[in-house]
């Protein structure tokens, strides 16, 4: 199957941005969510990042226009998914969420439809489960900010056909990106790593090692990291460590996902990251940023 119709499932960071990868590619793409100021809040974000890329003359107004014009927007899930050939699923990361939310897909959805989570870390199996097809239901995982990473990891649960598999790693190679097949396993290949990446790094801080922009310089230009590890939780956001941590921990009987203090003493003081302008850093109305003096 060529998939040519696509319902992502969620407005939020990793919605928008597959939503958006989607539509670059061609693909007639809803964009679905629960209230109309979610979807509107996530319309407006590409198009502001769309925006941004004719200013700095990467795209035309009419290129802009035409990815625009292929994105709909949704509040009702029938009539959002009653087209789609590929469903991806990315709202917050609750597995009881995602099981009724994939229950929902599998009545809804046309037989041949294939349904995705976009989960960072919860069971794709168990979220199968949900479903009378979990023939047809796999995981893609992609990358904060979804538009420009160029990674998926395709999640492999229990269950799923080869038919599945290959139309799903079609799916990412024609919206742009590289595939990677990964068996269902707790944090998959990149978070069960970058997990620990962010655990050391903030247990440095805390012991004093260096300072959080210190860590960033070294791993920047000693690891050649586009992002240190401080500022890549603060562009993750400390609530999303905190849950994927947990639920790895969980899965692992504790094994990996240990949480560090700080993470949960910074959410404790209001301070979640990027998202509100606080993290490691002070994130200033310039764009700019400062470090926090956190002791
Ligand atoms: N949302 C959407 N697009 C964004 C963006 C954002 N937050 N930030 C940057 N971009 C786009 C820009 O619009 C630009 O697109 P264009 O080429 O079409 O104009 C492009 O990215 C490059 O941006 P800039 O030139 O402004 O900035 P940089 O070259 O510094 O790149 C970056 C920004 C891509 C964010 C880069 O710093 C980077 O790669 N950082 C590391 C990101 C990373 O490691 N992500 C993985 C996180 S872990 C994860 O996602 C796990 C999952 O479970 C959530």
């Amino acid at each position: 199957m060529d998939v040519k119709n696509v319902t992502v499932l969620g407005a939020g960071t990793m919605g928008r941005g597959i939503a958006q990868a989607s539509a670059m590619a061609g693909c007639s793409v809803v964009l679905y969510d629960i209230k109309q100021e979610f979807v509107d809040g996530g319309i407006a974000g590409i198009s502001k990042i769309l925006g941004k890329s004719v200013e700095k003359g990467k795209r035309t107004q009419e290129e802009v226009d035409g990815i625009m014009g292929r994105i709909k927007k949704s509040i009702d899930l029938a009539e959002a998914v009653k087209d789609a050939d590929f469903v991806v699923e990315a709202v917050p990361e609750n597995l009881d969420l995602k099981k009724k939310v994939f229950a929902d897909l599998d009545k809804l959805c046309k037989p041949a439809a294939i349904l995705a989570s976009n989960t960072s870390v919860l069971p794709v199996t168990a979220i199968a489960s949900a479903t009378q097809r979990p023939s047809k239901v796999i995981g893609t995982h992609f990358f904060n900010p979804a538009a420009v990473m160029k990674l998926v990891e395709v999640i492999t649960p229990i269950g799923v056909a080869e038919e599945t598999v290959q139309i799903t790693m079609d799916f990412c190679k024609k919206i742009g990106k590289v595939p990677v097949k990964c068996k269902d396993t707790p944090g998959f290949i990149v978070n069960a790593l970058l997990g620990s990446f962010y655990q050391i790094a903030a247990q440095m801080v805390m012991d004093g090692v260096a300072t959080a922009e210190d860590i960033d310089t070294a791993m920047k230009l000693g690891a050649n990291h586009p992002m240190g590890p401080c500022e890549l939780a603060d562009f993750g956001g400390f609530d999303i460590i905190a849950n994927g941590s947990d639920e790895m921990f969980k899965y692992t009987s504790g094994k990996s996902g240990q949480l560090c203090l700080l993470y949960r003493k910074m959410i404790e003081a209001g301070r979640l990251g990027r998202k509100n302008g606080k993290g490691f850093y002070d994130y200033l109305p310039d764009g700019t940023k400062k470090p926090f003096k956190l002791f």
